[in-house]
């Protein structure tokens, strides 16, 4: 496997543009199963967590097409409904891929999706709602088979906005002749994004955005093409990197709105920010100052950029109070920046930063996606080299970080190794 050398200290300057979204490429790339016909997408990202969504469509019989960031999937001869144990393990985020195979087969068999490093990832908000809208569910085997004759028409409440409930209870209720209402539904872009592809596709889906969600049963969908929406942690992620070293960075092809929690706080900082349609321009003053995060569902402040902003303020002057409110493991990845000399103590959910000077340069294990984004920004800081290992984690959810890094004028080599 790969790992990042990083040499610290440069201030990073310029500018650079935001690759597609990792979170709505993934359902999207589940919906074109529904229809059986022929979907083209643009600025799909290209990376680790797409090609297992890609490998999984062709182990069920879809044809797939490739070309960086264009993915072109044929679904007409799709004829498998199992989906493979180790892909699924591989890629837990493919649970949402049952909800298209219930939309086009009326019945997919699957096995549990692991736990990961951020937390234990259940999924009974996604099996309890299909219960309560006609799904036969059969969790007896090592698999969980799941099958209806009819979707029943109802009115289903959330226990809590859960992002792949919500995106799995819409995939799973696009065809047919009922109504579904999802109350309490999360509002994140990710949803807005794929709820758009499908009504291009002839789905009827109102209110994605809002916490109400209602689904008209349709016939079937028509071959369309698509652009992905850009990714609102990528742009996160780049933007707290040119806050964290001092410099000046502009993000282009980006939607300011999605990141607004993000650009509040940063300004809180110290950091100047200026923005337009689709761009972020941000400058960051010397001293930097602490600021208190708590984590929420869209619109708050989101989980994903908790690390990445975290390790910002290991360096902020002052005292920061993290609260996750959405995992129950997300602080792990510290343990590696606490070794880089960050000033920190967790108490459940409640992490207490105090800021220092400077963190220095260390050999680093990544835990999980966010994480490793969140070590590498530590090292693009701290004195002499970071070495950062378990870069599979990172290479998941990212697009070419050291590349786009390294353009802003970063100093980072990928290497082979661990
Ligand atoms: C999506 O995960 C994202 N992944 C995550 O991004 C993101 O952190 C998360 O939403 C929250 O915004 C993708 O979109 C592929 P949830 P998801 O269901 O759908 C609990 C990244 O780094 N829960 O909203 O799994 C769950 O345990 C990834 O890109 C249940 O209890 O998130 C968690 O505590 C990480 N039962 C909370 O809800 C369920 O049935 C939020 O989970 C489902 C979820």
């Amino acid at each position: 496997m790969y790992r990042y050398i990083i040499n610290g200290g440069k201030k990073l300057h310029g500018e650079i543009d935001v690759s597609g979204s990792k979170n709505a490429s993934l359902p999207i790339l589940a919906a074109t199963i529904i229809s059986g016909k022929t979907t083209k997408l643009y600025n799909v990202p290209d990376i680790e967590d797409v090609k297992t969504t890609l490998e999984i469509l062709k182990k069920l019989g879809c044809k797939v097409k490739k070309d960086k960031n264009k993915i072109i999937v044929n679904s007409k001869d799709m004829n498998k409904t199992t989906i493979p144990d180790e892909l699924m393990r591989k890629l837990r985020s493919s649970v949402i891929i049952v909800g298209a195979i219930l939309a086009r087969f009326k019945n997919v068999r699957f096995s549990y999706p692991g736990g990961c490093d951020i937390g234990s990832r259940p999924i009974d908000l996604h099996l309890e709602n299909f219960k309560k809208i006609g799904i036969k569910i059969d969790e007896n085997s090592r698999y969980i088979e799941c099958k209806y004759d009819k979707i029943d028409s109802k009115n289903i409440e959330l226990d809590f906005p859960s992002v792949g409930a919500t995106e799995n209870i819409i995939l799973a209720t696009i065809i047919g002749e009922h109504e579904i209402t999802i109350n309490n539904a999360a509002k994140e872009p990710e949803i807005v994004d794929l709820a758009m592809m499908l009504n291009r596709m002839g789905a009827k889906v109102y209110g994605a955005g809002s916490n109400i969600i209602k689904i008209v049963g349709v016939k079937d969908l028509k071959n369309i093409s698509y652009k992905i929406m850009p990714d609102r942690i990528e742009a996160g992620t780049l933007l707290i990197a040119g806050a964290i070293t001092g410099g000046i960075v502009k993000i282009n092809n980006v939607i300011p709105e999605h990141i607004s929690p993000i650009l509040s706080k940063l300004e809180e900082t110290g950091c100047e920010i200026k923005t337009s349609k689709d761009s972020i321009y941000l400058v960051a003053n010397k001293h930097l100052k602490s600021v208190d995060i708590k984590t929420m569902p869209y619109p708050g402040f989101p989980t994903d950029l908790q690390p990445i902003f975290s390790t910002l303020l290991t360096v902020c002057k002052g005292t920061s109070i993290i609260t996750e409110n959405i995992f129950e493991n997300r602080f792990k990845f510290m343990q590696e920046i606490q070794r880089m000399g960050a000033k920190v103590t967790i108490e459940g959910k409640t992490m207490i930063i105090k800021g220092v000077k400077r963190l220095h340069g260390a050999d680093v294990e990544s835990t999980d996606l966010r994480g490793g984004a969140s070590l590498v920004l530590a090292g693009l800081i701290a004195k002499g080299t970071t070495r950062v290992s378990k870069l599979e984690y990172l290479l998941r959810g990212y697009q070419d970080l050291d590349k786009k890094l390294n353009e802003l004028g970063a100093n980072i080599v990928r290497e082979e190794g661990d």
